[in-house]
């Protein structure tokens, strides 16, 4: 898989205003998430992954001094993320793709990033990627809605004609750790809004009835914590 079929992709969810949809889709689950990270002033954050940059900008906004770069691969996402952007706030946008992070070695405390990873070209080579641009002691924060035992997600490859790194949380685990990170754990964040008892489902979608979609939305996104040793 190409990082130009990614941004081909994704250039075209921007330009449809799926950025968008997917800022309302995540927006309770990051926001869990980020309330716990501890994020403390003069922070270095790396969004990877950052679409439209919508949550680039509240990690920004968690601290005084504190620094936030959204990279991806797709050059409209980044372009509709400046767009959004207000001047004066501390996060910037980047077109760069994970498995070739343009940082120099240590520079994060954090490495943020939502919906994003399994899509890596070489997660290998991601995952040692991100951890020499944490500082010691830093962390990765990886948040994904499509891992094994989640229901439906096992046809999302194919319905969005990328490939994905369809893997169970202790999968997850194993990576990390093979990658030199520390404490690895998961745990699972449900939407706290629930399932959209109103919601359209189209035939031929990814939920073939109002159960599966039940099922996804009360099985939780899947939240991997890693930590670089200081
Ligand atoms: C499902 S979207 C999530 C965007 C955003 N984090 C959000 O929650 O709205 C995944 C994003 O990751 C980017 N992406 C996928 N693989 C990538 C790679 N290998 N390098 C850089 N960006 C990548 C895509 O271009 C896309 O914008």
């Amino acid at each position: 898989m190409s990082h130009e079929k990614i941004a081909g992709v994704f250039d075209e969810w921007a330009t449809n205003g799926r950025g968008e949809k997917m800022e309302a889709g995540h927006g309770d689950v990051v926001e869990q998430v980020i309330e716990k990270l501890n994020i403390r002033a003069g922070n270095q954050i790396l969004d990877l992954g950052c679409g439209i940059g919508w949550a680039t900008r509240i990690l920004a906004q968690k601290g005084p001094g504190v620094q936030a770069i959204g990279i991806d691969a797709a050059p409209a996402m980044v372009k509709r993320a400046e767009e959004l952007s207000p001047l004066t706030i501390r996060a910037r946008y980047e077109i760069g793709q994970f498995e070739n992070l343009d940082f120099k070695d240590g520079k994060f405390d954090l490495v943020f990033s939502m919906e994003a990873l399994y899509y890596a070209t070489d997660l290998k080579k991601a995952l040692a990627e991100i951890f020499r641009v944490i500082k010691a002691g830093g962390s990765a924060q990886i948040v994904m809605d499509n891992y094994v035992g989640r229901p439906t997600t096992e046809g999302w490859a194919e319905a969005v004609g990328l490939n994905m790194h369809h893997l169970a949380a202790q999968d997850w685990i194993l990576a990390f750790e093979k990658a030199g990170f520390a404490n690895v754990r998961c745990e699972l964040v449900v939407d706290r809004r629930g399932p959209d008892e109103d919601i359209e489902l189209k035939p031929g979608g990814a939920f073939k009835d109002m159960e599966a979609y039940r099922a996804f939305c009360n099985a939780g996104s899947l939240w991997v914590h890693a930590e670089k040793p200081s």
